[in-house]
């Protein structure tokens, strides 16, 4: 029999054990052993649960039991856990971690310390979409061209109800929270930082790449509004929070904002909190990865797949996938020099020359504009709303500068990438 200690027994880890008891004859027979749960940790011991299995408030409980084979990290955070895991590895206790936020930190300690210890973080990326297992075993043939997808369950849930109800976004935000999707802190969600966190595993497992999030571009949802959206409904796209990884030559940009999509694209069509990845091998081509990205029993079922496969095989090394340098000559490609489209948004005072003024400053920063809209609003302001072609991400930063700075500027531009 296998024994395993779960360390936070919320929304994730009270679906672990549900699984593990309600499928407990299938889950026998697929790893040839027993699994049960001995011990869990949870912070508050007087809160009311819907399991039955010992708790405590103390991490060091799971550790320290000799009994106990596989640690299940569930608690969140990314100091606390990583002390907590660190520890576990000593022991030489299997661990399965659902913790993105810890990984995009510590993996590589991680992967140093855990040597031929089996650490498996499945449920890291794409809650239920079985995506490490894709791209560290499935793909491993391959040179890794792109990474692309949605990888944030909140966010998609969000934006979903904002375009097809016109929902507000805060009320829509707590549903997520209701619902178990969103992160203890959701800022984390709409600020880009999870769907970042998980691009940076999907990063190394696929390039090598050891950045950290303050390395790469992250943006968020929050400023998107129904004026976006009416500009996007009109011109056939939808708004999603992509996440990018893509090689080209010898570097590597990583990118996590919200984007116009064409809305006849494949990517457009992943809903609510469903997730969606497309991977591009060198010699597989594309291959496409759907399913639910958040949630209890979808995040759970990944992380018992990781515990049945510890069981059945003992061990499992290397946790990143390379026993040595990748692509040794692969580097981080610089924020500034991103190339895409865009889309931007002010307000402006509606008078003689000003429309003059802006369009002037997008041939002065080398943008060529696509489209453009002119609203007339309260005041006697006006939206304008372009769109550009392909333009480089610094040069679409002066003009936001030098935008915001106008005397004629009513509203701070606004600015969405625009991704085929
Ligand atoms: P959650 O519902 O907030 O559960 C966290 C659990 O950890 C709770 O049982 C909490 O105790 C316990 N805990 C927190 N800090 C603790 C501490 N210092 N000592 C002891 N126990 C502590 O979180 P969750 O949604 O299950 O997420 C857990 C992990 O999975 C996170 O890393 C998250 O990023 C990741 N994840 C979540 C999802 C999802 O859809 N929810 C999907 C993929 C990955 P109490 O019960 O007493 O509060
Ligand atoms: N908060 C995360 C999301 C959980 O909404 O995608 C899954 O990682």
């Amino acid at each position: 029999m296998i024994k395993v200690g779960v360390i936070g027994v919320g929304t994730v880890g009270a679906s672990v054990i549900k699984i593990l008891h309600d499928n407990a004859e299938m889950i026998s027979a697929r790893a040839g052993t027993q699994i049960r749960v001995t011990r869990g940790v949870v912070r508050d011991l007087g809160k009311k649960r819907d399991f039955d299995i010992p708790l405590s408030d103390n991490p060091m409980d799971v550790i320290n039991d000799p009994d106990i084979d596989i640690v299940v990290e569930l608690m969140g955070g990314i100091e606390e856990p990583f002390k907590i895991v660190k520890a576990a590895l000593v022991q030489g206790k299997a661990v399965v971690t659902a913790n993105k936020a810890m990984l995009a930190y510590h993996r590589y300690e991680l992967q140093e310390l855990a040597g031929n210890i089996a650490f498996e973080y499945e449920a890291s990326v794409a809650g239920g979409i079985p995506i490490i297992n894709a791209l560290r075993d499935g793909l491993s043939a391959n040179h890794i061209e792109s990474i692309k997808g949605i990888m944030n369950g909140t966010c998609n849930y969000i934006l979903t109800k904002m375009m097809d109800e016109g929902a507000d976004f805060e009320p829509t935000l707590k549903e997520a929270q209701e619902l178990g999707y969103a992160e203890a802190d959701p800022a984390f969600d709409i600020g880009g930082f999870d769907a970042a966190h998980k691009l940076l595993i999907l990063a190394s497992i696929a390039y090598d790449i050891d950045a950290k999030p303050e390395d790469i571009l992250i943006e968020g949802i929050e400023h998107v509004t129904q004026d976006d959206i009416s500009f996007a409904k009109e011109f056939g796209y939808v708004i999603k929070l992509l996440t990018i990884a893509k090689k080209t030559g010898d570097e590597v940009e990583l990118r996590v904002h919200a984007a116009l999509v064409k809305k006849t694209e494949m990517i457009a069509k992943i809903d609510g909190v469903m997730n969606g990845v497309s991977v591009i091998g060198d010699m597989v081509g594309e291959t496409l990865y759907y399913g639910p990205g958040a949630g209890g029993d979808a995040t759970a079922s990944a992380v018992v797949a990781n515990i049945i496969d510890i069981a059945r095989s003992g061990k499992r090394s290397p946790m990143l996938g390379f026993q040595t340098s990748l692509e040794k000559d692969l580097k981080l490609k610089s924020k500034d020099e991103i190339i895409s489209k865009y889309y931007l948004r002010m307000g402006v005072e509606d008078k003689p020359g000003v429309l003059s003024a802006v369009t002037k400053m997008f041939a002065d920063h080398n943008i060529s504009i696509e489209t453009m809209l002119q609203r007339p609003c309260a005041n006697g302001n006006a939206n304008l709303l372009f769109s550009t072609h392909e333009a480089v991400e610094k040069n679409i930063q002066g003009i936001i500068k030098e935008l915001s700075a106008a005397s004629y500027t009513k509203s701070t531009p606004t600015m969405i990438r625009i991704e085929a």
